[in-house]
């Protein structure tokens, strides 16, 4: 979700307002792909390069995705949506991980979309904190498969399309493992832009693509 900060300084807006106009774009995201049926829709909401931007910025950030977090719960439950925080929760107070373990739990037995949202999220983090986690568990012989189980992400399918918006062509240490044959969409419309009819847009293309996996 890129182009928060552009967004607000072509407004001479602070990045906040950016940010705050991005989280609308997410609400209204979460809803379009409920609606067309997605099973799996995942959103860099913060990196975990992003805690070294200013306080301010990073506080602002964390601000508005716990209040989404928090606030959306009933909304989700209405809509049988399903949460997963994917990150290293390490960086949080005990009281913010408590309170994102608990938005979770309320709605780990949902059955439509799966709404993960990735907070506090390095692709090579998570694959560093499941290499421990397979050497104390005294895995032999580890496989792909085994990998897959010790990330963030165990138990869900890897990501068909990776959508980047606000013109940078990079995956900036996003699902690193999982997007090994998912398909990169980039777009320069800054995020809090980006609408239905820009995520159509991209689901289209998605379906002219060739998938082979190297065959
Ligand atoms: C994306 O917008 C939001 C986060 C990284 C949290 P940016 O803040 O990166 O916006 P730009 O890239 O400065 O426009
Ligand atoms: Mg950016």
């Amino acid at each position: 979700m890129d182009g928060n900060g552009r967004w607000a300084s072509k407004r001479a807006l602070p990045r906040t307002a950016g940010h705050k106009a991005g989280s609308e774009t997410f609400v209204k995201t979460v809803d379009a792909c409920d609606r067309l049926g997605i099973e799996v829709l995942t959103v860099y909401a913060f990196s975990t390069e992003n805690w070294q931007r200013d306080k301010e910025e990073v506080g602002g950030i964390l601000k508005i995705m716990h209040a989404y977090i928090i606030k959306y719960v009933p909304e989700l439950m209405k809509k049988n949506i399903r949460l997963r925080i994917l990150g290293d929760m390490s960086y949080f107070d005990e009281e913010s991980r408590k309170a994102l373990e608990e938005s979770e739990r309320k709605l780990q037995n949902n059955t439509g979309l799966t709404l993960c949202v990735a907070l506090s999220y390095g692709g090579r983090n998570e694959i560093r904190q499941a290499v421990n986690a397979i050497i104390a568990a005294g895995e032999k012989d580890v496989d792909e498969e085994t990998v897959s189980r010790y990330l963030y992400t165990a138990g869900l399918p890897d990501p068909d399309l990776v959508i980047r918006t606000g013109g940078e062509k990079r995956i900036s240490n996003f699902l690193l493992w999982q997007s090994a044959y998912a398909e990169y969409y980039f777009t320069d419309t800054l995020w809090p832009d980006f609408d239905e009819d820009c995520l159509k847009e991209a689901i289209a293309e998605f379906g002219n693509r060739k998938r082979r996996y190297g065959k």
